[in-house]
């Protein structure tokens, strides 16, 4: 056995490469908007923003920690993800400003923009947006409806997201027909019931003299209020740990109308990467960012990563890869890395959250293979039937997020 500790060095990339790559992921700021998003202006069909609330709130994100963690639910650990806290109602209204106009110059012609808050900063947004966009291109006013979170004795509790819908140009595209609704479930409401000769089931109503049917196979539309997509229960699988994280139906309600198969949309306040979750469900193309790399690395894990650019700044994360050989067998034991939340006597091996085996070209990492842990996977794969001639680069994610690239010496 030849042990081949020491035939990696660390190396910066910029980049990362998984698959085709046709779709986007990037850590950066809507205020000095990336060369990679700014070069999309006018091919967007869908922006969604999702962005701070002005709740003054730190989030987190919440993870399982290595084997056991993945296993068996604990040990986690929290981690902190963004703050949400402009230093005035001013600062956080620039900082929209500049979230909104970005949107807009995303759009093409037939765009359609989501603007999700609540009832802080909603009514201050719709003027910001009216300027915008133009009053004319307003669209509507979404309530989304919950019945999570504590309740209030002082006032109404507060029991609703508002999500504020514009058009580029009166031409925006919208399809109804895309998200319909069982109608038995859609409405309970005090018209007649009947059967028809063909035994189908209707509600029915009689107005000046003539009667409006509404059959039960037949699908209703939704309206501007939405109860029934609740927020995301303590146990749902489609959890990340990220706490502002929103329902994938939520997304797909919202995306499914305003959008076509092979449409690009986007989501400049990605977070978890609900948007581009539920976009690479729907069969569309996606660009996610994100300040965060928190929430850049919870998004990553929830993608496909076999169609997708990364853009990360230089991996500055320090951290020693551990590999040996065995066998013919290429073994990644892990990485040695200092992080204050991580468990004292967690190994290397517990600290890694991915890793990926690829090349390196031009400061980019192209991804050849791809392990991740997941709940269905929780334990990481660490052995490769390669000789470690053929692994010339790894990428490394560790449990907090952090990223860095090693290229074998001598490359
Ligand atoms: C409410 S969360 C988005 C949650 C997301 N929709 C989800 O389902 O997980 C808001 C996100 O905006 C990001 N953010 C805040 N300021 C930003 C900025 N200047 N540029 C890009 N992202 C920013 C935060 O890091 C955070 O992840």
């Amino acid at each position: 056995m030849e042990a081949v500790n020491g035939m990696f060095e660390r190396t910066d990339v910029n980049r990362e490469v998984f698959g085709a790559g046709e779709n986007l992921l990037i850590q950066g700021d809507v205020r000095s908007l990336p060369k990679e998003i700014s070069r999309l202006a006018g091919k967007v069909q869908c922006v969604y923003l999702d962005p701070p609330f002005m709740t003054g709130e730190k989030f987190t994100r919440t993870r399982p920690w290595g084997d056991r963690g993945w296993k068996k639910g604990t040990p986690l650990i929290r981690l902190p993800a963004y703050e949400d806290s402009a230093e005035d109602e001013r600062a956080y209204l620039r900082l929209l400003r500049q979230m909104i106009r970005a949107s807009k110059k995303l759009l093409c012609s037939r765009g359609v923009f989501y603007l999700h808050l609540d009832w802080r900063m909603s009514a201050r947004a719709r003027v910001i947006c009216d300027q915008i966009f133009g009053r004319d291109q307003f669209l509507n006013e979404i309530i989304w409806g919950y019945e999570s979170g504590g309740r209030s004795k002082k006032t109404f509790s507060r029991k609703h997201d508002t999500i504020l819908m514009y058009a580029k140009t009166p031409d925006y595209k919208f399809d109804i027909t895309r998200v319909p609704l069982e109608r038995r479930a859609a409405r309970k409401n005090h018209m007649a019931r009947g059967m028809d000769e063909d035994g189908r089931m209707y509600s029915s109503i009689v107005t000046r003299g003539k009667e409006y049917r509404y059959y039960d196979d037949e699908p209703v539309y939704p309206g501007d209020v939405w109860t029934d997509i609740s927020h995301l229960q303590q146990r749902d699988p489609e959890r990340t740990g990220f706490t502002t994280q929103k329902p994938v139906k939520l997304l797909e309600r919202l995306l499914l109308p305003v959008t076509a198969p092979g449409d690009l949309v986007a989501d400049l306040c990605c977070g978890s990467g609900t948007t581009l979750a539920a976009a690479q469900q729907l069969g569309l193309r996606f660009a996610g960012m994100d300040l965060s790399a928190q929430a850049v690395s919870v998004a990553l894990a929830r993608l496909k990563a076999d169609n997708l650019t990364v853009v990360c700044p230089g991996a500055p994360e320090a951290g020693r890869l551990l590999t040996r050989e065995a066998d013919g067998r290429f073994l990644m034991e892990g990485i040695e890395t200092a992080n204050s939340a991580f468990p004292a006597n967690g190994t290397p091996a517990d600290a890694v959250e991915s890793w990926d085996t690829g090349r390196i070209e031009n400061g980019c990492f192209i991804a050849e293979r791809h392990y991740q842990r997941s709940s269905r996977y929780p334990e990481l794969v660490t052995s490769l039937q390669a000789e470690p001639g053929e692994i010339r680069a790894v990428l490394v994610t560790d449990a907090a997020g952090g990223r860095r690239a090693y290229r074998r010496t001598g490359d």
